[in-house]
């Protein structure tokens, strides 16, 4: 790559509006960086559609992406981390990283005993990815999945922080805590968002792991390995997509994660199909 390659925007795709989560990381952590996101908004939730269509859809986001002449890529979605990570490796030119990997990792380094819970939509715990990357750095560690497909829509609801939640957390979680799990990964994007009910549900001792924030650092430690890092700059000319929604998406961004996008700055962009 050559010097002026360093000063490109990076790419960042989700299903939807999810990977904002992992946005905010990338701000907090990268601010130099510009930004362009896709959020599939229109063919959004993922989490309960095949390998291949999730394949179909990131290969299309992912060359969208490149078209815009990103230096690197974020697959900010868990979903189409687990099932299409390794596809667009094949395909993709620019260094491209998964919140999977990072989540995994950092999970693994802060279990005691090794016994983890990983939360997740129906597609990721069904790829069984997360136990595999786990059990492939610890091999005695015990991992136990558990698909929530409820916390989605109420965290896009809104109800973060509500008594509903809070029965359907214990609901789902409860049979990890009497597994015994010392820590639990939120391995899915809107999950992060219900941290702080979940950290009530599940007390003190379990350790809660946030894949948003360790693909961040994993991501600015990749881009400096590659010479990528750019040199200056600021956040202004971000640039976010849709395909479908874009007054739903800013909405969300502003009430739930506190990004504020203007009008101006969300652009549909849809794929037939
Ligand atoms: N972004 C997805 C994930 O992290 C959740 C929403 C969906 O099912 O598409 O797995």
């Amino acid at each position: 790559m050559g010097e002026t390659d360093r000063n490109s925007p990076i790419g960042v795709f989700d299903s939807g509006v999810g990977g904002l989560t992992v946005v905010k990381e990338l701000m907090e952590q990268l601010p130099n960086e510009r930004i362009i996101y896709y959020g599939d908004t229109a063919r959004v939730p993922y989490g309960n559609k095949s390998r291949e269509t999730v394949i179909r859809y990131s290969r299309e986001i992912a060359d969208f992406l490149c078209e815009q002449n990103v230096k690197a890529i974020v697959v900010a979605c868990n979903t189409a981390s687990a099932l299409a990570l390794d596809e667009l490796n094949k395909s993709v030119d620019v260094p491209i990283i998964g919140v999977v990997k990072p989540g995994a990792r950092a999970a693994a380094d802060v279990s005691r005993k090794g016994k983890i819970g990983v939360i997740a939509t129906r597609a990721t715990v069904n790829s069984g990815i997360y136990e595999a990357y786990l059990k492939g750095k610890r091999p005695e560690i015990e991992v136990f999945a558990k698909a929530c497909p409820l916390f989605v829509p109420l965290v896009e609801e809104g109800l973060t922080d509500d008594p509903i939640t809070d029965s359907i957390i214990h609901m789902y979680l409860d049979e990890l805590l009497e597994k015994g799990i010392d820590s639990l990964v939120l391995g899915c994007t809107h999950y992060p968002l219900l941290k702080d009910s979940i950290a009530r549900a599940v007390g003190k001792d379990v350790t809660l792991v946030n894949p948003a924030y360790e693909t961040a650092r994993s991501f600015k430690a990749l881009l400096e390995e590659k010479g990528l890092l750019c040199e200056s700059g600021s956040r202004s000319g971000n640039e976010f997509y849709v395909s479908d929604s874009p007054d739903q998406f800013r909405n969300f961004a502003g009430n739930v994660l506190s990004i504020s996008i203007g009008a101006e700055d969300v652009k549909v962009k849809a794929f037939a199909g």
